[in-house]
């Protein structure tokens, strides 16, 4: 039996580590995170992108919804600046898309990594790493569907959509976005996590006044966004990108090609 089960080919998906210690995925050819701080794109791409902490400041809850979980440091940034909020709302929702996830070594390593790049970030580098130790311990080998994992004595709920993002995007019918967070590959490299089908899924899960976050301004992003409904601007991005991407929902218009 312990034979079989070492035998059995692993389900997660390899990450490759660089000479510099950043995380690259072999299927898609790219990095997971800018080499130039993955701390500092989570705060400043992210979470300033979508205004928080201060939108969900006084909720009750507050739902943020991601494309690409990856390897979780989107995630591990929101949680540590929730839980370092005194007035963080009374909940917090997290459902990230992932159609390959990885293994918790990974995980683990991603965020041991970050200390060389993000030195001076050194108390949220801390948490950071104390949260991803709870992330890693609850992880597993996700099978395709929806996984929820509560933290913080259920005030922080993840819920993991293991799958294509389009499918999982229409299985989350009941998701409330009030902030998202583009974060696929890059769209020359990882078409599907931005294409209008996409898109256009990701803003039927938006609550008006919903913010919409990306490292990406690609042209065909920023025209979709605006034909669905979305008032989208450049900001200035985080070196030695240019620009960043920020949006906010108003209504939803579909077209009838994409309804
Ligand atoms: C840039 S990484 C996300 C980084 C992540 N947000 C973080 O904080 O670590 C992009 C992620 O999108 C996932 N992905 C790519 N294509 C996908 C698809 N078609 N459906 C679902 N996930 C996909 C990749 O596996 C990868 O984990």
């Amino acid at each position: 039996m312990i034979a079989e089960s070492l035998a059995r080919p692993s389900m997660n998906e390899p990450v490759e580590w660089t000479d510099g210690g950043s995380p690259r995925s072999p299927r898609f050819d790219d990095l997971y995170r800018s080499r130039y701080g993955g701390l500092a794109q989570a705060r400043a791409v992210y979470l300033a992108g979508c205004g928080l902490p201060g939108r969900w400041q006084g909720r009750r809850d507050f739902t943020v919804l991601e494309t690409g979980f990856g390897l979780g440091l989107n995630f591990l940034c929101t949680w540590a600046a929730w839980e370092g909020d005194a007035q963080r709302c009374e909940q917090l929702n997290f459902v990230s898309v992932e159609a390959y996830p990885v293994a918790a070594a990974d995980l683990l390593r991603s965020v041991q990594s970050l200390a060389a790049m993000d030195g001076d970030q050194a108390p949220l580098l801390a948490r950071v790493q104390v949260l991803a130790a709870e992330l890693a311990a609850a992880w597993s080998e996700w099978s395709p569907g929806l996984h929820e994992i509560r933290f913080a004595d259920g005030r922080v709920q993840l819920i993991l959509a293991v799958g294509q993002v389009l499918p999982m995007l229409a299985r989350l019918s009941s998701c409330q976005a009030d902030a998202v967070y583009l974060d696929g590959f890059t769209p020359a490299l990882n078409p599907d996590m931005w294409s209008t089908d996409t898109l256009t899924a990701m803003a039927r899960l938006c609550q008006p006044g919903a913010t919409v976050a990306s490292y990406s301004v690609a042209l065909a992003v920023r025209e979709t966004l605006q034909s669905l409904g979305f008032t989208v601007k450049k900001r200035p991005g985080l070196p030695p990108k240019r620009h960043r991407l920020e949006a906010t929902f108003e209504r939803l218009r579909v077209t009838a090609a994409a309804a």
